[in-house]
């Protein structure tokens, strides 16, 4: 498969966790990527009203298809020849951080794949379509993961998964 890099936004750990073990599947690089402005935007666990402000926010901002500012990325994607890309659904969409990792570096993925994680049952189809248009490129293959079972334990399964269909 020669070289990956593995490269996800994750504000409350679950996108990390499915990106860390692909990333450990594969032997592959990771980019966690930073938003300038950091938040921790977990639905489920406690939290007042500047929680639920911070939600509607992100909310809104995905439902817009705004890029947020991030943090320079650690590696360049152009030495990779596979660039899988992770994110949450927000608001049934991709979230802004990653969209901007997707317009910084869209001239440097040589191929890509895809991965979110959601709340919800069903996968947002909307959200891999925004990173396929988003990259200019059809992905080699996508997965999606649900956050509960994931914060629950053992996503190997899942995560074989998706890599067999990489390789
Ligand atoms: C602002 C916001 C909007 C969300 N919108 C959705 C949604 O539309 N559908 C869904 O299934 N889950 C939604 N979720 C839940 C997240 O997608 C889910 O918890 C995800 O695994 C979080 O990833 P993270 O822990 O890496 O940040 C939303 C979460 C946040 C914070």
């Amino acid at each position: 498969m020669g070289k990956v890099l593995v490269a996800f936004y994750s504000s409350a750990g679950t996108t990390r966790k499915v990106g860390e073990a692909i990333a450990a599947a594969l032997g592959a690089d990771v980019e966690d990527i930073q938003e300038v402005k950091p938040r921790h935007l977990d639905v489920q666990g406690p939290g007042g009203l500047g929680k639920f402000l911070g939600i509607m926010v992100a909310g809104a901002e995905s439902g817009m298809g705004r890029a947020t500012p991030i943090l320079p990325s650690k590696y360049n994607p152009v030495d990779y020849d596979l660039v899988i890309i992770g994110t949450p659904i927000w608001n049934a969409r991709l979230t802004g951080p990653v969209r901007a990792y997707i317009m910084r570096h869209k001239e440097q993925f040589k191929s890509v794949a895809f991965f979110q994680t959601a709340a919800g049952a069903e996968p947002s189809l909307r959200c891999f379509q925004q990173m396929e248009q988003a990259c200019g490129k059809a992905p080699r293959a996508t997965a999606s993961f649900r956050s509960e079972k994931v914060k629950a334990g053992d996503v190997s399964a899942e995560v074989r998964g998706f890599v067999s269909q990489l390789v």
